[in-house]
Order: structure tokens, then sequence, then C-alpha cells
């Protein structure tokens, strides 16, 4: 038996943030709490937001306090306007630590807690306020998974929430909202958005609904992600990425990722890497190792990026989806080489447990593997 779940709605196309009053509305908020971080602030794209729920009569306070890769401390920081405000829906904007953040927020409104409590699958008791979640970065796909990722002080580790009391009633994805981010961030996130993606696509938890939405991610990450990347301007490309961020977060949220992200959480964390960065450098190594797993799926993501894969041993084939991945990282300026990146073979052992250690993540892998592999995979690509 397989179950397929997402959120009830998603509003997109370039300009669509002005439905935004019309839609807490017809929700019945009255009262919003916007979620972000002072970058996004600083930007002005709150306003978009204020002007429509103006419009609308919906009144709002925004909490900005939101850092990267949060924590649960979040929750002291936002205490003050919680308390204050009397939210009866909250909106997340922002990237995927913003996004969980209002996650967070929303499931405290109406749960005791403690917060920590909640980490795992199906572990928060009750519904949380209504959400509407949007995002500005074409990677997490957040705005549609039932995930929170977030830091646990007591061990320093970040961990998952996973629960459809997490998934918010609307997503709303305006690509205006992106056409700001820098190269450096488009790529690492639109990276982040392929390999959830493929790891979704081949995973053993892949289901012929997942399969839909991730090959058709992979195919518009693969024709968009370059000029995203070279001119941030372009909507088309960043609506095609937005929309295909998207779809990898609907379907991963149903399967898992798998090796690649629960060596990314290790080494992420040992090296104090962004997420995207470390899920997209690790890629290669990871594809290559999995390859003859599943050789069908990675000729199909070898097809999907365009290369000729006609008239061609299967393993052969399915190899170039390696080889195309590695082009689209050397055209988006990212090394996947591990030495670039501070790394120490002394570590290795220790990055190697770390990741075994995420189970959700290795048991969608589509191989098998040990600690021995990790650590092989991690010498080999130093
Ligand atoms: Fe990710």
């Amino acid at each position: 038996m397989q179950i397929f779940s997402s959120v009830p709605r998603i509003i997109s196309g370039l300009g669509c943030i002005e439905a935004l009053g019309d839609e807490v509305e017809k929700m019945g908020g009255t009262r919003a709490l916007i979620v972000c971080d002072q970058g996004i602030e600083a930007l002005g794209l709150v306003t978009p937001l204020a002007d429509s729920l103006n419009r609308s009569g919906v009144i709002h306070a925004v909490f900005s306090g939101v850092q990267a890769d949060p924590g649960l401390g979040l929750l002291n920081l936002s205490r003050e306007i919680t308390d204050n405000f009397e939210a009866d829906l909250v909106i997340g904007l922002g990237g995927g630590s913003a996004l969980d953040a209002a996650k967070l927020i929303s499931i405290m409104l109406t749960n005791e807690g403690p917060a920590d409590a909640y980490y795992g699958i199906n572990n928060i008791p009750r519904p949380g306020l209504p959400m509407i979640l949007i995002p500005t970065t074409a990677g997490t796909g957040s705005e549609v998974t039932n995930i929170s990722v977030m830091e646990d002080p007591k061990v320093g580790l970040k961990k998952a929430m996973i629960s459809d009391h997490l998934y918010a009633k609307v997503a709303l994805l305006d690509p205006n909202l992106t056409l700001d981010l820098p190269p450096r961030l488009t790529a690492t996130t639109g990276m982040d958005a392929l390999v959830h993606a493929i790891e979704s696509y081949v995973g053993v938890r892949a289901s012929v609904f997942t399969d839909t939405l991730n090959l058709k991610a992979i195919t518009m990450i693969a024709k968009n992600l370059r000029q995203a990347y070279a001119n941030g301007q372009n909507t088309a490309a960043r609506e095609n990425m937005l929309n295909a961020s998207c779809l990898a977060g609907m379907a991963f949220c149903n399967t898992q990722n798998g090796l690649d992200h629960a060596m990314a959480l290790s080494i992420g964390s040992k090296y104090h890497l962004p997420h995207g960065l470390a899920t997209a450098f690790i890629l290669p190594w990871v594809m290559e190792f999995n390859c003859i797993a599943n050789p069908d799926k990675f000729m199909n993501i070898a097809a999907a990026f365009g290369e000729d894969i006609e008239d061609m041993p299967d393993h052969e084939a399915a190899l170039l989806s390696v080889k195309a991945v590695k082009d689209l990282l050397h055209d988006l300026n990212i090394s996947y080489k591990l030495s670039d990146y501070g790394a120490d073979a002394v570590h290795f052992e220790g990055i190697a447990r770390a990741a075994l250690s995420a189970g959700q993540l290795i048991s969608n892998n589509p191989r098998q593997v040990t600690e021995q592999d990790v650590v092989n995979i991690l010498k080999e690509n130093l």
C-alpha cells in the first residue's frame, strides 16, 4: 500500500501574491502573523503581502527574527509577538528556514509542547493554525512538505518533525519574489531541488505519482537552472524553477530523500556548510554509487538532461546522468571535490556514522549502504 498526500491548494504565476488577501479571507483569517527573516524584510518582500492583506482588511504583524538553520530557541524570540498578537493564521515567507519556522510557530500556537517532544514522525497532537506558505527561493519545496527541520539545542543537531499537521492550507508561488536571489543562492537552492527530485525518483519508496512529479521536475531544472543562475531577472526561468522545486517537494515528502541528504546532514554540520551547497556537491558521488541499483531510472535522468543514450549499453547510459550533473555543477561554479570545503579524512568515520543514523533517509536509498561504503565514497572524492 502507498499513500500520496499533499497540500490542498497551490496558487502560482507571476504576480499571484496579489491574491493573498482574498485567500486569507476565504480561510476566515482576520489576524495574520507573517514569519520571515530580516534579509527578506530588508529586501522589501513583505510589502506586497502587506498591501494585499490591507486591501482585504486583514490585520497583520511581522515576526522577522528567523535565522538561518533555526532551532527551537526561535520560540523564545517569537514569544513577544505570538503572546500579544492573537493570530488566527500564519503566513511563512522566505527560504526553507523561514517556512520551517512558520510551521513550528503555527503548531506551537495550538499545542502545549514541549516542542522537542514533536521531533520524529506523527508526534504532533493537534493541527496548528492554518498556514499559507510563500517561498522566495526555488529549492527546499518546504511550502508543500509536511516536514519542519529544526536544530535541537540539547544535542546541537538538526532534526525533523514530520506530521500532516505541518501541511499548509495554501502554497503561493509567485516568481516575482525570487528575482533578486543572488546567483550563488540560486545555484545552491536550485541544486537542492534537483537532489530532492533525483533522490525521491530513484528511491525505493517511489510511486507512479512521485515518479511523474519528479521526472518533470528534473526535466525543468535541467532546462532552467543555468538560465536562472546566469540572469536572475529571467522570469520564465525563475517561474519554471519555482514550480519545479514545488513539484519535487510534493514528491519527496511522500518518499523521503536518500543517501545524499543523509551525508549532507552530517557533512554540513561538521563543516558548517549551507544545506543546498552540501547536497549539491555530494550528488554526483551518490548517483555514481547508486547507479547499479536502478539503472533504468538513471537512464531516464540522463535523457531528461538531453544526453544521447541511443544504442548504448544500459550501465553506460545510466552513468551519463552523473556526467550531466557534473557538467551542471561546473557551469554553476560548484566544486564537487570535498577537500575544497575544508574536509579532513580523520573525520570520515564520524561523518559516515552520523549519515547512517538518518534512518528515514537511508531506508529510501536505492542501494543498501554501510559505514564503510560512505567512508569509501568520501575518500574517492576528497
Ligand atoms: Fe534538501
